[in-house]
């Protein structure tokens, strides 16, 4: 049976470019994961955008002189190039500025406010009279009340992940005068009345079967829940830029970026449905039906500063609305530093990622960042074990084999898959061992442990290695040709299959593989990019499209005779002082 799969990628603030971090954390997993899915034929769909809103976003314009949409604007479409070069299949990529989002988002919010879970309170904000202004979330820097750090956010601490108001700060000191002489005053604002939704959430988290949830998420989630003090959270500011508040008198303030960027999810999902120009009501099959088995298993690929808000946040508003599913898995990542330290821009170490695709090629970046995807505690980026993870492993272990095998075959066997003899024990066992792979390697995918599942792939390309060195087809052709048929093919076959199992990390070495084995079509459909008008002006989209793509998870037996394409190289060695000339700073 066909699996409903929909996959949600945490929103990326359009604030600045991102860094392979960005891709290790959140953005690379879930495509490595829809490829998969894809390839077995299920039915899937990966939504994400623009974080548009909140005072990420406005920090940013004030700092670069520019209106917030107009920043919006400009990195969402940096976003789109890097997914295009690295092959991020988002099937729609939009930005939470579209009147669709809003409508969705008002939906929501009026459907909260009906149930009793929207209550409004005057509450005290920090207020700088210096600026004469609110200075909500970013705008105010101080000491965590929980960790200590000195750095800490209005909203949230980067260094222990804490979420609190904004008056729990210690110090507090404003961003936009750097005035510590700050008031308290006080405004109304509307609160989700997280409360009523606790017990609820303990349900969920409870009951369901979790075991395969990483204990970290879960353990930090259930810890939450079961200390029973959800409180009220407030989901408004005052601030001009943002999703308005559906409700009359509430003109000056904004819903916090945090609400409403959530429900991107959802909106995106109708936002998809409308421009596929399918049926309109088509967004409804991975939302609806929840616990029936009908219904869609939902992912959330998020990094661990996010877990709070898409393990207990957002399952609360989508339990507060209800009829509509919780997530299955929040595979959340730690962080991957770069040289032991946090990727900061202040500190210049940030590796972009659109800048270094410009030298490497993307399924180099994918392999790296997946061999050392921080899945289970941070990782550490260095260029020097990326210099020894391409050459070393990628094409040590898999693109020599691939061009020696194909290179040789297409020489020596006039361009045709040769006719094997008897396969001996040696080679039935390899075979045995690569078929597997779509068992094993699939599992592995399907738990959301990449990092496994490229580890055993390699050790199945290291056998078919291990296999050509002992027959040696190369030297055996010259006393016994059908010896080294035979060798050729299997090592053929198995390369074949080895497509595959590689190319939800390897897509474009997949590809060319599948060229050169004679194939035609393509394993993947391709991605485009589109303006769309609405009512809240232009906006640009990028959308993955499956239609014709011809890859399948199974082991197709590879038939004698078939004629090869001439192989070309798969991968660039790299060279070794250019590489290691990186961290001398050149992406400061
Ligand atoms: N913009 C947030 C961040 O970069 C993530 C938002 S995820 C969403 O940390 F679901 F809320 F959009
Ligand atoms: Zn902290």
């Amino acid at each position: 049976m066909k699996e409903k799969i929909f996959i949600g990628v945490a929103w990326p603030y359009a604030n600045n470019e991102l860094h392979i971090g960005h891709f290790a954390g959140a953005l690379l997993p879930p495509d490595i994961f829809a490829r998969y899915h894809r390839l077995k034929g299920n039915d899937v769909l990966m939504v994400s955008g623009a974080d548009s809103h909140g005072t990420p976003v406005t920090v940013t314009a004030e700092a670069e002189g520019l209106s917030p949409r107009d920043v919006v604007e400009k990195y969402h479409e940096r976003f789109i190039t890097s997914f295009e070069t690295m092959g991020i299949t988002f099937d729609l990529f939009t930005t939470t500025m579209t009147e669709n989002h809003f409508s969705v988002v008002h939906d929501m919010f009026k459907r909260h406010l009906e149930k009793g879970l929207i209550y409004t309170e005057v509450t005290k904000q920090i207020f700088d009279p210096k600026s004469r202004r609110f200075l909500p979330d970013r705008y105010v820097e101080g000491t965590c009340p929980h960790c200590g750090f000195g750095e800490a956010r209005g909203d949230q601490c980067d260094q222990c992940s804490k979420t609190y108001e904004a008056t729990d700060l210690i110090n507090p000191r404003s961003k936009v005068s750097g005035t510590t002489d700050l008031e308290v005053r006080e405004t109304e604002h509307f609160f989700l009345d997280l409360a009523k939704l606790n017990e609820p959430l303990i349900t969920w988290i409870n009951d369901d079967e979790k075991s395969h949830w990483r204990p970290h998420v879960l353990n930090f989630t259930r810890a939450q829940l079961e200390k029973r003090d959800l409180h009220g959270r407030a989901i408004t500011r005052d601030l001009e830029w943002g999703v308005t508040i559906p409700v009359a008198g509430y003109e000056g303030k904004r819903l916090y970026v945090w609400y409403e960027a959530v429900i991107g999810y959802l909106s995106a999902t109708r936002e998809w449905a409308r421009l596929r120009g399918e049926d309109s009501a088509d967004w409804e099959r991975f939302w609806k039906n929840p616990g029936s088995g009908e219904g869609a298993k939902s992912y959330y690929f998020i990094g661990k500063d996010n877990i709070t808000f898409h393990s207990m946040m957002w399952p609360a508003m989508l339990i507060g609305y209800g009829g509509l599913n919780l997530p299955h898995n929040v595979p959340a990542n730690e962080y991957l530093n770069s040289s032991g330290r946090k990727f900061s821009k202040s500190r210049g170490n940030a590796i972009f990622m659109n800048q270094v695709l410009e030298k490497y090629q993307s399924d180099a970046w994918r392999y790296v960042l997946t061999a050392i995807a921080p899945e289970t505690a941070d990782a550490d980026f260095t260029w020097d074990d990326f210099l020894g993870r391409v050459n070393g492993e990628l094409v040590a272990n898999w693109g020599n084999l691939v061009n020696r095998v194909l290179g040789f075959a297409y020489k020596r066997f006039a361009g045709k898959v040769p006719e094997p003899g008897e396969i001996d024990a040696s080679g039935q066992e390899l075979l045995a061992a690569v078929r597997g792979g779509f068992e094993k390697v699939g599992g592995l995918y399907e738990a959301v442990k990449l990092r496994s599942a490229l580890e055993e792939t390699r050790a199945l390309s290291a056998k078919v290695n291990q296999y050509l060195s002992e027959k040696a087809p190369w030297t055996l052709i010259k006393t016994d040709e059908k010896a080294a048929a035979t060798a050729i093919y299997v090592a053929l076959q198995c390369i074949e299959w080895l497509k595959v199992l590689w190319s939800p990390i390897l897509p474009v070495s997949s590809q060319a593989i599948h060229g050169y084995l004679g194939f035609e079509g393509q394993l993947a459909g391709h991605l485009e990019r589109k303006e769309v008008k609405d009512a809240h002006g232009k906006h640009l989209v990028m959308m993955y499209d499956h239609r014709g793509a011809s890859g399948t998870w199974k082991a197709i037996e590879l038939a004698p005779g078939q004629a090869l394409r001439e192989p070309a190289a798969l991968f660039k060695k790299l060279d070794e002082k250019e590489v290691l000339a990186e961290s001398g700073g050149d992406f400061k």
